[in-house]
């Protein structure tokens, strides 16, 4: 089968379209073919190797999973003897472990779900990452209906669908964006909009009873400023550029220990990834009110574009490969 491959870590010229081995399944593991691939930070990290802290987990000198991309969505090919919940045919999402930039990749069963039907596949690759990364940032913030929500990155892969999910939870959203994603950032269910690139983020003052930082962009005195005295901020993301070793996740770590100053809650967001959170998912992409928003996509040939277009760090949605 072709894929999108490397050998070593590096930028996206490590990468190549070759023809390789349609992976194995194991008794737990489904067989997709594929048909959409998502492109999220996550994927840059695992190319570049960097930060260094995630060679412990996939490959200290060399990676040791050649194909990229962790979304997918596609059809069921084969399916192992343990396989209970899926069965050749059928129309999935979720994550992979062989890497989705090929034509058949292989994922645990708890990893996919089926597709919500009002999805493309496009649509459905997506989904995965971002929609539950953002679904479990809302959940671990406890938001209530009524409350005041400042989304950054709100243009973003988590950002997008945070803000649809807020709304969903029955908050009042503000999202930060650059003057670009204003009207997309709105469109989506955003009440307020701060152009980042215009006013800082406190500049209403002490106003938000949660923040999802997503952009991770701004340092978290900041962050408190805008939040008010027993709010809460979910930290996300680190900003993938930043510190060769933890590349700014040192910030989720440390979480737990600066909640113990003052009476603002600070709560590091590390994504799971469960089928039970696509499920729950699905019932609200199936009713309109979350919907994937799409930048660009590109053929499984050219993922060493979608990579370095997605690595400049300012997507209008998600970018996705197609297969
Ligand atoms: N904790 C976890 O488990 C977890 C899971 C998934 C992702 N993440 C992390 O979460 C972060 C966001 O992921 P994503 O998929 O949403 O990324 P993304 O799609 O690339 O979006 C990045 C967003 O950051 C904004 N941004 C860039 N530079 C900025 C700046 N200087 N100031 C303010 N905003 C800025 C962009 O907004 P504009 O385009 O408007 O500039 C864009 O909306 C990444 O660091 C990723 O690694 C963490």
């Amino acid at each position: 089968m072709k894929a999108i491959a490397r050998d070593r870590y590096g930028p996206a010229d490590v990468l190549d379209l070759r023809d390789i081995d349609t992976p194995s399944i194991g008794e737990d593991e489904v067989l997709v073919k594929v048909r959409a691939a998502g492109v999220d930070p996550g994927v840059w990290i695992l190319m570049t190797g960097r930060p260094m802290a995630v060679r412990l987990a996939v490959g200290l000198r060399r990676p040791k999973v050649a194909v990229l991309g962790r979304d997918v969505a596609g059809v069921v090919a084969a399916v192992g003897a343990g396989v209970t919940r899926l069965r050749p045919g059928d129309e999935v999402f979720g994550t992979c472990g062989s890497g989705s930039f090929a034509e058949y990749a292989t994922a645990r069963q708890h990893r996919l779900a089926p597709k919500p039907a009002n999805l493309t596949f496009v649509q459905a690759a997506a989904t995965p990452i971002s929609a539950v990364t953002a679904l479990q940032s809302v959940r671990d913030a406890r938001v209530q209906p009524g409350q005041r929500v400042l989304v950054t990155g709100a243009a973003g892969g988590v950002g997008s669908f945070a803000v649809q999910l807020l709304k969903v939870y029955g908050a009042r959203v503000t999202g930060v964006c650059s003057t670009s994603k204003i009207e997309l950032v709105r469109s989506i269910g955003a009440e307020d909009v701060i152009d980042y690139t215009q006013h800082e983020i406190d500049r209403g003052g002490a106003q938000y009873d949660i923040i999802i930082d997503t952009a991770g962009s701004r340092p978290l005195p900041l962050l408190r400023r805008a939040l008010t005295p027993h709010g809460t901020i979910a930290l996300v993301g680190g900003g993938h550029a930043k510190g060769w070793l933890l590349g700014g996740f040192q910030r989720q770590m440390a979480a737990p220990l600066l909640s113990l100053f003052g009476g603002q809650r600070v709560c590091g967001v590390t994504a799971r990834e469960r089928y039970e959170d696509l499920e729950e998912l699905t019932p609200l992409i199936e009713s309109g009110s979350v919907t994937p928003v799409i930048d660009r996509t590109y053929a499984l040939a050219d993922a060493p574009d979608a990579i370095r277009y997605l690595a400049q760090g300012h997507p209008a949605g998600k970018v996705v490969v197609t297969v």
